[in-house]
This record gives C-alpha cells, sequence and structure tokens, in this order.
C-alpha cells in the first residue's frame, strides 16, 4: 500500500462493554453516560500518522454486541484488517465469552487479521470483577496484544489505535510488498516464456 493506505477495524465484544463509547472517545472527544445499544453498524473515518511519517486513513466499525445482530455483523469480518475486541472488567460474563468471540474471529475473519485484546471500564476499580492478571493470561494463551482502558476517563484509548495501527500496517504492507514481488515475478516468467517460444 502506497501513503492512501485505507484500514479497515471493526470492534467487537459483548453487548454493553463500551464499543460505542470507545469509539466516539476517539473520534469526536465525547462520552455517553446514557446507554443506547447499537443496531447494526455504524462507522466513523479518522485520519493518523504513523511513527514512520505515513499517513493512513482508518475505517473504524462499531458494530452492535447484541446476538440477534451477529448474522449482520459477521459479514463485516472478512475485509477487516484490524479487531478491537473488547470486554468490561466490571462483568465477568464478557470476559468469559472472549474466547467465543476469537473463535468466531477466526472462522470468518481474514487469517492476517490483527486483534487486541482490551479490557474497558478500568475507571470502576471498585467494581472490577477481572483482573489484569486474568485478562494478560487470556491474552497470552490467544497470542494477543493486551491492554486495559476507560472510555470514560480516557485512559489508553488513542494508545489502543496507534499500537494497533502500526502493527496492521507492518503486516499488511509486508504482505502488499510480497504480493507484488510475486505478482511482478509472474509478469518477468510469462515475458521469458514469451521470448523463448517466438
Ligand atoms: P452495544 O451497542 O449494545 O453493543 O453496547 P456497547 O458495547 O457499544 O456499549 P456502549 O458504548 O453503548 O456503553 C454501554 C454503557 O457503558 C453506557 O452506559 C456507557 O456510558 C458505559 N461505559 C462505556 N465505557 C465506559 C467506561 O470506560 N467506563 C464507565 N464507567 N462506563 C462506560
Amino acid at each position: 500500500m502506497n501513503d492512501d493506505s485505507v484500514y479497515k477495524v471493526l470492534i467487537l465484544g459483548d453487548s454493553s462493554v463500551g464499543k460505542t463509547c470507545f469509539l466516539l472517545k476517539y473520534t469526536d472527544r465525547v462520552f455517553n453516560e446514557v446507554y443506547m445499544s447499537t443496531i447494526g453498524l455504524d462507522y466513523r473515518l479518522k485520519t493518523l500518522t504513523l511513527k514512520n511519517g505515513k499517513k493512513v486513513k482508518l475505517q473504524i466499525w462499531d458494530t452492535a454486541g447484541q446476538d440477534r445482530f451477529r448474522t449482520i455483523t459477521k459479514n463485516y469480518y472478512k475485509g477487516a484488517q484490524g479487531i478491537i475486541l473488547i470486554y468490561d472488567v466490571t462483568n465477568t460474563e464478557t470476559y468469559d465469552n472472549v474466547e467465543n468471540w476469537i473463535s468466531q474471529i477466526k472462522e470468518e475473519a481474514s487469517p492476517n487479521v490483527v486483534i487486541y485484546l482490551v479490557g474497558n471500564k478500568v475507571d470502576m476499580e471498585d467494581k472490577r470483577k477481572v483482573s489484569t492478571e486474568e485478562g494478560q493470561k487470556i491474552a497470552d494463551a490467544n497470542n494477543l496484544p493486551f491492554i486495559e482502558t476507560s472510555a470514560k476517563s480516557d485512559i489508553n484509548i488513542n494508545e489502543t489505535f496507534d499500537n494497533l495501527v502500526e502493527k496492521i500496517d507492518s503486516v499488511f504492507s509486508n504482505l502488499e510488498k510480497k504480493n507484488s514481488v510475486a505478482i511482478s515475478g509472474n509478469k518477468l516468467n510469462k515475458e521469458n516464456n514469451k521470448k523463448k517460444c517466438c
């Protein structure tokens, strides 16, 4: 990819873990206390500059966590280069479901997709049910990077996107290079064959 790389990122996780708040804190710098469940999907665009100076555009999709929307949201996994998988550190059930989400991602998404595991709502330390160690454990078991965040207190939101996008760019720009080498190699072979035959 060149200077105009566009990467698609999907935010997944159980209902009410804070996916919409996470996205809106990043793109619009706002936080909404009132819960309004997402219907289907919605997206926001954001441009950011990588450490090497390259500009990339992000298309970030906020998905509905409710089961009844699962068939619709699953259709969007394929084209994603990155996935932010969120659980709520104050809700054990959302943590217990992380493995199910990972299985679903493995079934539906591209094998090269970069997944980031996020434990959100760390501002509610007194209500915490899932420890940092438990989060790290499930991340290590699945070979995923892990971070704890708060959309409300703006903890590690930018960092999550910055780290994710650096990783996506290193994976996908390398793949692009490999593909273009393979394509130009094929072209060369064809031209050589032409020369040989005529
Ligand atoms: P669905 O659309 O149903 O999938 O939910 P969602 O994951 O998008 O959750 P949403 O962002 O709508 O947030 C659900 C509730 O959690 C709202 O009441 C938010 O205000 C609250 N919330 C989200 N993030 C945080 C956070 O970091 N800290 C605290 N204390 N509350 C949060």
